[in-house]
């Protein structure tokens, strides 16, 4: 079997939820602490055996490829400070082989994938969605993989969300469960709240069979006018079955300001050099 070690990373959305700020920089620019949140989703791909990653770009996000892109100024003024720590940070950001291509238009998440298709060729791959960084022991994407070298088949991967928050997502009709592995009867794109058909929720991670740029070429138009992924995946899976997989691991959802902030604080408490000081200053402005 083909190994999976092709990502893609669609960033072309325009970050409406942060404005004013996304107004000029890429809302995956956005930092949690100091680390750009985009920065999290390539090394959770790298430690997951991904070799080759193409992030789908689209207009005013130049700041995400200089970011990945070698800083020779900014290593030799570090190197000339001797600030040792803070060049090995800046050098881990351009030590991938990362590949872009526009969006030209803004159609959707199925339009973005299908954007890559000729990166990606015959080969199966990984989709990795910006708004949610996982955390886990085994990273989110390695256990996909995993499900996806023991069955050859799509595998979603999804958790369980609260029932009144399933019209913010994919949401996956499950039938057969092995495990943390689920058959799935349909997958349906933000459904009607009452309506929805569980509470598993789509999370931002995928592997895809080559297949779905097939059903991605004619894929009519879907929820919020966008060319939706979710109703790609439901028409391979009456052709090939898609499993979905309930991942271990935290999600945090950094793709809205209130999710944002709470993983900007916790991140932040977890950082020894900035716990007490943030905690004491916590303590005063609830006060
Ligand atoms: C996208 C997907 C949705 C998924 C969600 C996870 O929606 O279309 O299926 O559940 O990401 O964050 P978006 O948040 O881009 O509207």
């Amino acid at each position: 079997m083909t190994q999976v070690k092709k990502a893609i990373i669609p960033a072309a959305g325009l970050g409406t939820r942060f404005l004013p700020a996304t107004k000029a920089l890429p809302k995956e620019m956005l930092p949690i602490v100091d680390k750009p949140t985009i920065q999290y989703i390539v090394e959770e791909a790298i430690e997951s055996g991904i070799e080759d990653i193409i992030i789908v770009t689209g207009k005013g996000k130049r700041a995400i490829e200089d970011h990945f892109d070698q800083s020779l100024e900014l290593e030799e003024t570090l190197e000339k400070k001797e600030k040792y720590d803070l060049l090995e940070k800046v050098k881990e950001s351009s030590n991938v082989d990362i590949h872009y291509i526009r969006q030209k238009e803004p159609n959707g998440l199925g339009h973005a994938v299908w954007c890559a298709r000729k990166f990606i060729g015959d080969d199966p791959f990984a989709v990795l969605l910006g708004d949610d960084i996982v955390r886990a022991e085994t990273p989110g994407l390695k256990q996909l993989i995993n499900q996806y070298e023991a069955t050859g088949k799509s595998v979603i991967g999804v958790q369980t969300v609260p029932y009144g928050e399933t019209n913010r997502y994919g949401i996956i009709d499950p039938t057969d469960q092995d495990g943390r592995l689920y058959k799935v009867n349909q997958f349906v794109e933000k459904p009607v709240l009452g309506e929805e058909p569980s509470n598993l929720a789509i999370m931002g991670r995928y592997i895809l069979n080559p297949e779905i740029m097939d059903y991605l070429d004619d894929q009519e138009i879907g929820a919020g006018n966008e060319i939706q992924l979710t109703d790609a995946i439901q028409r391979l899976n009456e052709n090939q079955s898609v499993f979905a997989y309930d991942f271990e691991g935290r999600r945090y959802d950094v793709g809205e300001i209130k999710g944002y902030l709470k993983t900007m604080i916790e991140m932040s408490l977890e950082r020894e050099d900035i716990r007490d000081d943030l905690l004491k200053f916590m303590e005063r402005v609830v006060e």
